[in-house]
């Protein structure tokens, strides 16, 4: 069955970003002059994913603007012939549909899912959190979506390997190993401390689920952090029916904290051959004035 719809929460306040997310949204906080969140819904555009379901919190409205026509932009453009910025900007407008429902509290991943429950209407779908930026010639929710078409439309959950020191910073998954790429999952845990964790192997935001999970939603505890964890309901429904895991191909840039944004800035910059010649110019220059030996 093919996965239409994808469900990108993105009501969190942003609070590695502030100052500047006391006015703006995060994910429109751009990496050179493309909005983060474009790169995300990008994914999941050249993945099939035919709509997009923001859930929001107040302040989003800019997310929900910037992928719908500007018709007062798109005149002015025109009027003064800037026909590159016309298309440019036509095309963001038309790129996939959008819909968006509100969590009206934030309480956590689990939560902020299970609003998008009646936008999904029984079909399996995807999940991507809007501040891991996945960069591969075949996006990482295509993998996983392959996966699921694979192993009968059963959920599967996006992995990587990350340093034993860093898995209280995600969830992550134990299982059996069934080739180089992919695991039957047996267990998964929200931010374990290293000693306690099963494995290295951390989820980036990246999930095709089925709607089962929503029942389990409705039910679980909060959990870590005192939130309903989108991890806790997984954990349950692997032990219910197969759920898998797969190391998916691609670079990983966490732009939800400054550092991992400025790599993904550099990263880009360099990658570009509109900015690189720059780039390096300005680096060059910038080391020597600052008196930096390397
Ligand atoms: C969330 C999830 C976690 C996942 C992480 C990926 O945590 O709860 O399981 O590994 O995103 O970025 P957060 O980073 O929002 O605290």
């Amino acid at each position: 069955m093919k996965i239409k719809k994808a469900i990108i929460p993105i009501a969190g306040k942003g609070t590695r970003f502030l100052p500047a997310t006391k006015e703006i949204a995060k994910e429109i906080i751009p990496i050179i002059n493309v909005p983060m969140i474009h790169y995300i819904v990008q994914e999941a555009v050249e993945a099939g994913i035919e709509q997009i379901i923001f859930v929001t919190s107040s302040g989003k409205f800019s997310v929900e603007d910037y992928f719908d026509r500007n018709l007062e932009l798109e005149a002015y453009l025109e009027r003064n012939n800037k026909i590159k910025e016309l298309e440019l900007i036509r095309k963001i407008g038309s790129m996939v549909e959008i819909t968006s429902v509100r969590q009206k509290e934030q309480l956590g991943l689990g939560h902020a899912v299970l609003m998008a429950k009646n936008m999904v209407e029984g079909e399996p779908f995807a999940v991507l959190l809007g501040d891991d930026i996945i960069v591969n010639s075949k996006p990482a929710i295509k993998q996983l979506m392959e996966v699921s078409v694979e192993k009968n439309g059963a959920p599967v959950i996006g992995v990587m390997e990350v340093p034993k020191e860093d898995t209280a910073k995600y969830g992550i998954v134990a299982g059996e190993v069934l080739d180089s790429r992919t695991l039957k999952m047996s267990e998964m845990v929200e931010k374990p401390n290293p000693k306690d964790a099963p494995t290295n192997l951390a989820t980036p935001g990246r999930y095709i689920l089925t709607p089962e999970i929503f029942e389990i939603l409705e039910n679980i505890p909060r959990g870590a952090g005192n939130e309903y964890q989108l991890t806790d309901a997984i954990n349950i429904l692997c032990k219910r029916k197969p759920v898998y895991a797969y190391k998916f191909e691609g670079e990983r840039f966490d732009t939800g904290n400054v550092d991992g944004y400025l790599d993904a800035t550099i990263d880009f910059a360099l990658k570009n051959p509109e900015t690189r010649e720059k780039f390096i110019q300005s680096l060059k220059y910038r080391i020597k004035k600052h008196g930096i030996t390397l």
